[in-house]
């Protein structure tokens, strides 16, 4: 009987688990076995598995993380990192991969099916929405939810103190959460990695706002924006093995720095983890499983290399290759419309 290996690697988010149980559930069906390979790249290299069977994926469909767990390990940066991971491929019996990940897991993917490992297919999976190739990736509605619902629960506590408060949210490089939680949770201005924070204009909008009465106002900040004189708060220097600094402390700057050139009081809300926590919504649930169905689907048409992906309202398969090739930042006609309501 074929094998099917699965891992999940990277940030976890909500969504993961209806692809696992699609994958499990589909390719029984198909006829193949299925191992779950644990804490992703970390799960080969150290050959730490587990079958799936029908009993092990029932009841995950709602659950968040991840069931096989995941981490960023990076195969290429460990010491005989890369032999491991072949040996181990052999040694298990796999006749196929299956990868689910942002653009780190599904890079080291399209460079394992050069060297030595051609049958993988991926699946994008992650809050940021960041991957180019696809429409979405699942995670991001779920964490875009949650986030509107912070914004909602700040706005009535903002309102009632006649105070500024500042949401930071996370995203990475690529504003996707800000621009989007923040359009549906009606902030009052949307900060970006993609445009480069003017602060004398975020504190006249400020101004401005509270000239026609209002006492108070909401900022949303993603974690990746940077002020226009190109000083970025990192929480640390550290890289991890892909390369990326830990995010974070930007609307700390940002809340004292409205404080003193406005004199509203401020507060600032850093929303972290909460937004890749939690239950699926429906949509996430459903492209989740999608995909899984999709990346069996690729397997057993031999098509490998490649990745399942949400174009329109159909999935497609992409070039792994082109998936992380850049990434894909917030379309300008949707600042557009947000900033229709700044200030
Ligand atoms: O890529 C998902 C993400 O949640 C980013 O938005 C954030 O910058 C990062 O992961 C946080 O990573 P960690 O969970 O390792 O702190």
């Amino acid at each position: 009987m074929a094998k099917i290996g699965i891992l999940t690697g990277g940030g976890d988010c909500p969504g993961l688990n209806p692809v696992i149980r699609a994958v499990v559930r589909k390719a029984l069906n198909e006829g193949y076995e299925v191992v779950g390979i644990k804490n992703g790249w970390k799960g080969l290299i150290e050959a730490d598995t587990v079958k799936l069977d029908l009993s092990y994926v029932s009841g995950i469909l709602p659950k968040g993380g991840t069931i096989l767990g995941t981490s960023r390990t990076n195969p290429y940066k460990k010491e005989d990192g890369l032999r491991k991971v072949q040996e181990n491929y052999k040694k298990l019996g796999l006749d196929a991969l299956i990868a689910v990940g942002g653009e780190d897991t599904l890079g080291v993917a399209s460079k394992l099916t050069k060297d030595g490992i051609p049958n993988i297919v991926g699946v994008p999976k992650t809050i940021d929405n960041d991957l180019s190739a696809t429409d979405y990736t699942f995670g991001f509605d779920t964490a875009i939810n949650t986030a509107t619902e912070c914004i909602d629960r700040l706005h009535t506590t903002a309102e009632s103190h006649h105070r500024i408060i500042v949401v930071e949210v996370m995203g990475r490089h690529a504003g996707w959460i800000a621009i989007e939680s923040g359009i549906a949770g009606g902030a009052d201005i949307i900060l970006i990695p993609e445009l480069p924070i003017d602060i004398e204009e975020v504190c006249m909008l400020i101004k401005k706002r509270h000239g026609r009465g209002k006492t108070f106002s909401i900022v949303v900040v993603a974690e990746g924006a940077q002020f226009k004189e190109g000083t970025m708060v990192l929480q640390e220097q550290a890289r991890d093995e892909f390369g990326h600094v830990r995010l974070g402390g930007i609307g700390e700057r940002l809340g004292q720095e409205i404080e003193k050139r406005t004199g509203f009081e401020t507060r600032v809300s850093v929303l972290g983890h909460i937004q890749r926590g939690g239950t699926p919504t429906a949509f996430d649930r459903i492209l989740g499983t999608r995909f899984g169905v999709k990346a069996v689907e690729l397997v057993k048409n031999k098509k490998f290399g490649r990745m399942a992906a949400l174009s329109g309202m159909k999935i497609i398969d992409v070039a792994l290759e082109e998936a992380v090739k850049e990434l894909k930042t917030v379309d300008m006609d949707l600042y557009d419309i947000a900033k229709v309501f700044f200030g």
